[in-house]
């Protein structure tokens, strides 16, 4: 029997959920196959067949998880991956809960999980959504699962008020994400407006009262989105390989603020943003190298928007009070040779070229010099 007649709702009297999924108490496991056949999700002919009639259901799970549930996503994500960027355990016991928002969609056929997508936006005001950690059993592949779990996903974001999702994913041909409405950036990074959203570039326009503060992970989907718009410098983060859209095919897409924010805790450093709520306009890390006899060193990076070049000045001066205050004694950092914004911006700090780099950075059209600066604190 073809598998589109075999989208049963297991319990069909459900109403689908209410237009503002992210404010109210979430039901755990609840079915999400009206809102799917609502939405046309499941409307394509699969490519194969199971073989036998089934039943299958979609479930949204909300972080934290209770055990169990834990126990069957780690099941289906470890079909793939033993490990991905962002900490499994952290993610599912809630402790990014506070600021970030995250649901897993389960898709079962007879009540067995087979196939998973995860949402990440905003808790409060989201406008960014993130879509990742997308698998399906291998035995299930070909049916048109990923792409049920990926819709049911983004219409979850979408129905928080978040006016884009985006996701990484590789240059596979007949990629299943544009088959769900997703268009590649650059890269890996794919993105899909929301229906009716025109883009106006209204998000990032000067003038927002936008401050300085440590990251948190809500800034996560707000930080992938800055990552997409135009920077006012060429490297955005040369330690963990940022490097702005515009001069470089973008290697990382959820896993960018994972990187940034992991890295920086785990040397005792610190990820800093330039942000108006969630929306981000800006960022800099420092990231202290080990504790030795010597002299103790750290390394600093920071962009923003083209919009918010005027505050990058700001950022660095809080960048290094924030290394001062970890006992840090000289500063380095390398920025493209092409930079000459940064450049102006460390100078104008105080710091010094001490090395170039020849032909060190990859970008879009070639080669460049990378130089090395350097300031006393
Ligand atoms: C990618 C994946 C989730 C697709 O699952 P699925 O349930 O078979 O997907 P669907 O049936 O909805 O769609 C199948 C399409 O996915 C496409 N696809 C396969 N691997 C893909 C990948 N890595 N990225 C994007 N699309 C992929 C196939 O080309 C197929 O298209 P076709 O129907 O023209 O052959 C599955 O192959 C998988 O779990 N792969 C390993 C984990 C992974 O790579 N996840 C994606 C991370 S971005």
């Amino acid at each position: 029997m073809r598998l589109e007649r075999q989208w049963l709702c297991q319990r069909p009297g459900l109403r689908p959920p209410s237009r503002h999924a992210h404010s109210r108490r979430h039901q755990r496991g609840r079915p999400l196959c009206l809102r799917l056949a609502a939405a046309g999700g499941f409307g394509q002919p699969p490519r194969r067949e199971l073989g036998a009639a089934v039943t299958i259901t979609l479930t949204e799970h909300p972080y934290p998880l209770p055990p169990a549930e834990q126990f069957e996503l780690i099941g289906l994500w470890r079909s793939e991956w033993s490990r991905t960027d962002y900490d499994w355990l952290e993610a599912l016991n809630g402790d990014y809960s506070e600021t970030l928002e995250t649901i897993s969609v389960v898709a079962r056929i007879d009540g067995r999980p087979v196939a998973t997508a995860t949402v990440s936006f905003a808790k409060h005001a989201p406008e960014t959504c993130l879509i990742g950690n997308v698998v399906t059993l291998a035995a299930f592949r070909g049916h048109g699962l990923a792409r049920g779990v990926t819709e049911a996903a983004v219409e979850l974001g979408f129905r928080a008020g978040c006016t884009a999702a985006f996701l990484g994913s590789s240059q596979h041909e007949g990629n299943v994400y544009e088959r769900c409405g997703f268009s590649r950036l650059a890269g890996s990074i794919m993105r899909r407006p929301a229906p009716g959203y025109v883009e106006t570039g209204a998000e990032f326009e000067t003038g927002q009262p936008a401050g300085i503060r440590p990251a948190v992970w809500g800034d996560m989907p707000g930080f992938v989105r800055f990552l997409t718009e135009p920077q006012a410098t060429v490297v955005i983060d040369y330690e963990h390989g940022l490097i702005a859209m515009a001069h470089a095919e973008p290697l990382r897409c959820v896993s960018a603020f994972a990187v940034l924010h992991d890295d920086a805790a785990r040397r005792n450093g610190a990820m800093l943003v330039l942000a108006a709520g969630n929306r981000v306009l800006g960022v800099g890390t420092v990231t202290p190298g080990p504790k030795g006899a010597g002299a103790h060193r750290a390394k600093i990076d920071f962009a923003t928007h083209e919009n918010y070049a005027p505050r990058l000045d700001e950022l660095l001066a809080r960048l290094l009070a924030d290394a001062a205050s970890r006992e840090v004694s000289i500063i380095e950092t390398l920025i493209a040779e092409t930079d000459r914004s940064k450049l102006e911006v460390l100078s104008r700090a105080g710091f010094e070229p001490i090395a170039t780099l020849p032909g060190h950075l990859r970008l879009r059209h070639g080669y460049t010099d990378v130089l090395q600066l350097e300031r006393r604190l």
